[in-house]
């Protein structure tokens, strides 16, 4: 009931427009959220390769409605990515297809991305297309399919959600095309008719899903913070002879920082997910929605901060 409410909330413009220069809320997003700036993300980004781990870096923004407001936002991804490469950082880019015009156009969509995989070529890094609700799931499969990846097979990836009922046979399918692919459990709130239900059918997806993924797909994203199925793939990993350089856990910024610190000291590789930018509330609230508990969190670490200042 509580995830739903902040899910709905998430969808709500009219409340960000309220809370966008709130400094509280401005200060609650700061946990998940790597500030507002190009700057600001980089710096993050340094703290994290100085621990020993890769980060992603998604300019935030989503469901853009005009043309302009998408090209801008890739005017900003190929800043992004000549910060990156000027500063040496150990960073890829991870971008979402709504916020790059696909409600406007796929024509439109694909010029832009196109520009963005050219630069990323030039650079010799990669940019990970995040997955959307499960209305964008084939339409995202089939332009990635029809228009990307063949020009660009060595920069470009994808996304699966274990929480999808249809995602075992996206897994084999992405195999057979030797994809990149990330898999998550899914962040958005969907029905039965496509969507599991019940948690424990979502784990046990993901567990077979990433399993396929290490043993027959292509250097496979394992993003997820949930320490059972962290463990069980890594002891069967090496149960198998799976060696740490055949896939990558990942994991959202502020989020279970010692597990991210235990995995690189245990010798896997990490990559974090570093968001960033003015657009940070639907992303805030799907992660109070995945642990309503960080509500309570924040507001303590916010106050906490408050009278400090004081
Ligand atoms: P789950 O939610 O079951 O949590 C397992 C455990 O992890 C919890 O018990 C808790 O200990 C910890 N945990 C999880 N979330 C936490 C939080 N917010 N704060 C503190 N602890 C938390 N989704 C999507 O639909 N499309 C996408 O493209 C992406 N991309 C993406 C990239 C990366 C790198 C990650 C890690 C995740 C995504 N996601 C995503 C989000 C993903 O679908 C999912 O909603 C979250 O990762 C939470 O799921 P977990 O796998 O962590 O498990």
């Amino acid at each position: 009931m509580l995830r739903s409410s902040l899910i709905w909330l998430s969808r709500q413009k009219s409340i960000f427009r309220f809370v966008r220069n709130n400094g509280f809320a401005k200060r609650s997003a700061a946990r998940f959220v790597a500030g507002e700036t190009i700057d600001t993300a980089c710096d993050a980004v340094i703290a994290l390769n100085a621990k020993g781990i890769t980060a992603t870096l998604d300019l935030l923004g989503e469901s853009v409605t005009r043309e302009e407001e998408a090209r801008e936002t890739g005017r900003r991804y190929l800043h992004l990515l000549d910060e990156v490469e000027r500063r040496k950082l150990n960073a890829n880019v991870s971008v979402k297809l709504t916020a790059l015009g696909q409600d406007i156009s796929d024509a439109v969509c694909e010029e832009i991305l196109r520009s963005i995989l050219e630069r990323a070529r030039q650079y010799g890094t990669f940019v990970r297309l995040d997955m959307e609700g499960s209305d964008y799931t084939q339409r995202t499969l089939d332009f990635f399919a029809q228009r990307i990846f063949g020009s660009f097979p060595e920069q470009v990836g994808i996304v699966l959600q274990s929480m999808m009922r249809r995602t075992a046979a996206d897994v084999t399918w992405a195999n057979g095309k030797q994809c990149r692919v990330r898999l998550c459990k899914g962040a958005y709130l969907e029905s039965a008719t496509v969507a599991f239900p019940d948690k424990k059918d979502v784990d046990r997806n993901y567990v077979e899903c990433a399993k396929a993924l290490i043993q027959d797909g292509r250097y496979p994203g394992i993003a997820t913070h949930d320490p059972v199925i962290i463990a069980e793939l890594s002891a069967w990993a090496k149960s198998t002879g799976i060696g740490a350089d055949r896939f990558e856990y990942q994991m959202l910024y502020g989020v279970r920082r010692d597990l991210q610190d235990q995995l690189v000291r245990d010798g896997w590789r990490v990559r974090v997910y570093v968001p960033f930018g003015t657009q940070w509330y639907p992303y805030l609230m799907r992660r109070l929605a995945e642990r309503p508990a960080n509500i309570w969190f924040i507001a303590g670490n916010v106050l906490r901060e408050t009278f400090r200042r004081r």
